[in-house]
Formats: structure tokens, sequence, C-alpha cells
């Protein structure tokens, strides 16, 4: 168990801010870090063509302790759409085939799915929200020979529900589909090895789980899609970019590995840092250790939430991290009276989502249900 952090956040002592799966608070060593770089360019003579370098490796090196890969497998992309679409681009895919999601999935790993499916003459098939809550089972069942492609995330973003990556990898090596993954709402807080689950592709937005800025993402691309063709095409991911002089010596050469990936300007001189020192951070408490903090807390409103009349996914189907609570009692007008009280949640359709993190005290937890049951239905 992680003790409370909150003096590591500027989180002022009366907000309960209970949404991360929203945005994350930026730590402030990640600010201080982000606000050097960003001072820097005051004074743009003193910044070396090295160091359009040095910050991305640094960042790489940091990404690649925390999803278990090599770091030359990692690309910096700004969202977790331009991770799907850098997939989708490059999907083999033909008429008679299908792609498989997640009914409500994150439209950002739906969008281009849909658009591939509908030029391809291929199917989209949604697997329905599991009336038990094993979206695993659901997943695995509708992994038919005509799959092409499956397109999950780690956590389904509004039950909380938890996929089993491990053998939803094996099930789509064992029919040759391929696996492509958005683990926004996850990394960082639920453990994630590339090894294990061994995906195609790999996205996660860091504003998120990974405590880091917003328009910074990593995405990481198995060694057999190296070869595979960028969205665009940036000078600084090609093989001769180090030496400023020379870069209109055109050369059809990548730097190596998943690099040729990553998004024009990817050594961003404030938001690289912040959140390569957010990551720093999430490695120094340990992901596992972060995972069972949160997950105390949950359980312990999931226990409280009850008896006001709300449903919970059952806790071995959903993420430790990550609790919707669902009833007709949710609505906007509940989530504004709860903002009032400066109580912080999402409330998506007919679900509250609560996701804690180690800067959550008890007190933020039991303002939260107290607020829940003083509410005028
Ligand atoms: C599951 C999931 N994926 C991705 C995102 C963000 O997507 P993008 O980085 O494309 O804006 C969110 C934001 O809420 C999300 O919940």
């Amino acid at each position: 168990m992680i003790r409370c952090q909150r003096h590591l956040f500027n989180i002022p002592d009366d907000v309960a801010y209970l949404n991360c799966g929203y945005m994350s608070p930026l730590m402030k060593t990640a600010m201080d870090a982000g606000a050097t770089g960003l001072a820097r360019k005051q004074h743009p003579w003193e910044l070396s063509p090295e160091e359009f370098f040095t910050g991305s490796e640094k960042f790489y090196a940091i990404a690649a302790r925390v999803l278990g890969c090599p770091a030359e497998c990692i690309a910096i992309v700004p969202s977790a759409s331009y991770g799907i679409a850098t997939a989708a681009w490059n999907m083999p895919l033909s008429k008679g085939q299908s792609i498989v999601v997640l009914e409500e999935q994150f439209p950002s790993n739906y969008y281009s799915w849909h658009r591939l499916a509908n030029e391809r003459g291929a199917a989209l098939k949604t697997v329905a929200w599991p009336a038990d809550g094993d979206w695993t089972s659901a997943v695995l069942a509708a992994l038919t020979p005509d799959v092409a492609v499956a397109a999950l995330p780690h956590v389904h973003w509004t039950s909380g529900g938890m996929l089993d990556l491990v053998r939803i990898g094996d099930a789509c090596r064992k029919q040759g589909a391929a696996l492509v993954l958005d683990l926004t709402q996850s990394l960082g807080a639920l453990p994630f090895s590339v090894s294990d689950v061994q995906p195609d592709f790999a996205v996660a937005a860091s504003y998120k789980w990974l405590l880091g800025p917003y328009s910074v993402g990593l995405l990481y691309v198995a060694p057999k899609w190296h070869k595979a063709r960028p969205l665009e095409e940036n000078w600084i991911h090609r093989i001769n970019a180090r030496d400023f002089s020379s870069l209109i010596l055109y050369t059809d050469s990548y730097e190596a590995g998943a690099r040729r990936f990553a998004m024009g300007e990817s050594p961003n001189f404030a938001s690289l840092p912040a959140a390569a020192r957010a990551m720093e951070q999430i490695l120094e408490w340990g992901i596992a250790e972060i995972s069972q903090t949160i997950a105390v807390m949950t359980r312990h409103l999931a226990e409280q939430v009850g008896d006001i009349g709300f449903a919970v996914v059952p806790e071995r189907f959903r993420a430790p991290h990550y609790l919707c609570i669902r009833g007709d009692k949710a609505s906007k007008q509940l989530s504004e009276t709860l903002a009032s009280q400066k109580v912080y949640v999402s409330v998506r359709g007919n679900s509250i989502r609560v996701t804690p993190h180690v800067y959550n005290s008890e007190d933020d937890l039991a303002r939260f249900v107290s607020c829940l049951r003083e509410f005028r239905w």
C-alpha cells in the first residue's frame, strides 16, 4: 500500500478529485520539469541540435520500462487516435473479414476501424455488453476465423470491466488476428507487459493514468510492423536527422525500430520532460502497488454505494483502479451537485465513474459517499 501522496500534487484541501479517468492532475515535479522545458524556448540559441534527441531518448527509456518492451519499439504520438490510425492504415483486411470492437468502446479506437471496414467491404463486429460483466469470455467467443483484427482496450471505459489480454492475445495469435490495444484507461495503474500480451500495436495517451500532460502519448509497435507506413513523413525520424546541415540530402531511410511512426515535432521540450518525470514517479511507486492501493479505495466505495441503490461490476471482472457505479439515479444534475461541493467524478450515461489515485485521502472518499447519501433524488 502506498501512503497518500497528495503532498506531491497541487490539490487544494477542499477538493475531492476522484476523476483520474477524465484527466489526472499534474504533479509538482512534472509541472516544474515542463515549465523548465518551456522556458528554454526563451533562449533558443542555447538549444543544441543534440537536445532534439536526448529528451526523446530519455522519454523512450522510461516508457520502455512502463510497457515492458525495448525502447526502440516505441514512438511518441499526440493521441490515442493517432496510434490507432497508424495501426489501421497498415492492416491488411479484405472483404468478408471482420474487426472486433466492444460495445461503447471509446471513439478513438472505433472511428479508424469503422472507416477501414467501410473502405474494404469488411465488417465491424461489436461485442455486446455482457450481462454478467465478463468481457473476456465475450471477446474470446467473438474471435471466429473471419476476424482479422481485434481492436480492444484493457479496461472498458464506461463499465470499468477488465479484459484478460494475455488470454485474448493468445487466442488472436492462434487464429492469425492482429491485436491492437488502447491502454489509455489503464497503463500506469494496471500492470501490463508487452511480452506477456504480445500485441501488434498498443497506444496510451499520457494525460490520465500516466499522470502526464495533454497531447503526448506512446505507441508500441511490434517488430514485425517496423517496416510499415507511418502516418506522416517528418524529417526528424530519418536516418540523417542528427546532422542538421545535411537534411536536404533526402533519404528513404528511417531511424531504426518504431521511430518512423512518431509524430512530427516529437521532441517537445515542455511536455516530454513532464511526461517522463511523471512516468519515473509511477515506476518509483510501482504499478502493481498503485493498482493495489487504488483497489482498496474502489472496493471500499463499492461496498458503500450498494445500499444507496447503485450496482457495480463484480470485482473479479472489473479493473481494480476503476469503479463505475450504475443506476437510474446517475444524472448530469448529480454530477453538477457533486461539483458544487468540490467532489469531482464523471457521469457517463447512467453510470458514475469514480477513478481515484494515490493522491486521494479517506476523507475524499467519505465526502463522495456522504454527497450521494444526501442527494435529493
Ligand atoms: C479509452 C480512452 N482512449 C482514449 C482516450 C483519449 O483519446 P485521444 O488521445 O485520441 O483523444 C480516452 C479519453 O477519455 C479514453 O477514455
